[in-house]
């Protein structure tokens, strides 16, 4: 079985981020808006370090202005996983992008990519869910409105309430009303922390916020006690190796610290993040890691697991997804 038809589940893909840039420039020529320095000459997305990444990424969503356009985003993100070979990822949208954070508005919008996602998923298409996410650097005000639409909008599609944004602005701990009113509202928690933040973010992540589930999480790598500490306590770790590559954590993969931490027991899922702006695909993640770590089918179907365990989705979702899992096992142990 190839990388491609290999099943794989996503836990960590921003929806924005995964827009196709031919589908932004299309909305922006539409609408008349000039957002040509967000692209290269090749055409793909064009910046320079993490904070001209946050500019450039909400240039782009700047052209996204109707649930219309939402869904249409939501289209090519199914395709692209689809093509991709996976059947069940969790995305982050963003009431700050979908109706500037006003309830009715926001309804509108997860209800077009809700009834979108349900379609697709009956055709036998990826089964794709959503984690509303407040965005760091917009503060803890607008995220405590971030997770009252979090909230009122939980069910079978959003299922959990998340953090992302630029994390050298405030503290963690600043966000923790956003995070105890969607923990209230049975919603599953995750946070981006070690990315840009060091060691203590992670710490901070856990004992402020509360979260068992971590964006990225990989710079706990610099503190030994904090690895043994997620491992013991089971705190699982978003990891997107391209992502930070690309982002310049790391030189290469061969230092990227995913194989230290697999090591040491920490549990963890592979994702892209963005995967345009960051020239990534979930097939090329797979063959990095094959190619640099000789990680197999094995190992991948491990990582499998721990992401099906740690997703926010029902208990039946789950149970379908096992089945589904165990049949692609059993079709590549005839292969
Ligand atoms: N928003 C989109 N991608 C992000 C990342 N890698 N880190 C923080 N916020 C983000
Ligand atoms: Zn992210």
């Amino acid at each position: 079985m190839s990388w491609q038809e290999f099943p794989k589940l996503e836990l960590h893909l921003h929806l924005e981020g995964a827009a196709p840039p031919a589908l932004v420039r299309d909305l922006a020529k539409r609408r008349h808006i000039d957002i040509s320095r967000a692209f290269n000459q090749a055409g793909g997305y064009a910046f320079h370090d993490f904070a001209h990444f946050l500019q450039v990424y909400e240039a782009a969503t700047s052209v996204l202005k109707t649930p219309e356009d939402y869904a249409a985003l939501t289209h090519a993100v199914l395709d692209t996983l689809e093509e991709q070979g996976v059947v069940y990822a969790e995305t982050f949208i963003s009431p700050d992008f979908c109706g500037g954070r006003d309830l009715a508005a926001w309804r509108e919008y997860v209800a077009a990519m809700a009834e979108l996602c349900q379609q697709r998923a009956a055709r036998g298409g990826p089964d794709l869910r959503a984690i509303v996410t407040c965005i760091r650097h917009f503060g803890p005000d607008a995220a405590k409105e971030t997770a009252l639409c979090a909230a009122e909008t939980m069910g079978a599609f959003v299922r959990g309430f998340g953090m992302g944004g630029d994390e050298t602005m405030g503290r963690q701990g600043d966000f923790a009303w956003a995070f105890d009113c969607a923990r209230e509202a049975g919603l599953g928690l995750t946070t981006h922390a070690g990315e840009f933040g060091g060691p203590a973010s992670v710490r901070e992540a856990v004992e402020k916020l509360g979260v068992r589930r971590i964006g990225h999480g990989v710079r706990a790598i610099e503190d030994p006690a904090l690895v043994d500490l997620l491992a013991e306590r089971e705190i699982f770790l978003e990891i997107c190796p391209g992502s930070n590559l690309r982002l310049g954590l790391y030189p290469n993969l061969r230092a990227h610290p995913v194989e230290r931490l697999r090591a040491a027991g920490v549990k963890f899922s592979i994702s892209t993040d963005d995967p345009p702006f960051f020239g990534t695909t979930m097939v090329q993640e797979y063959q990095a890691l094959e190619r640099i770590f000789d990680w197999d089918a094995g190992l991948f179907g491990e990582i499998n697991a721990m992401a099906l365990a740690a997703a926010f989705c029902d208990g039946h979702t789950k149970a379908n997804l096992t089945k589904r899992l165990k049949q692609a096992d059993a079709l590549a142990g005839d292969g």
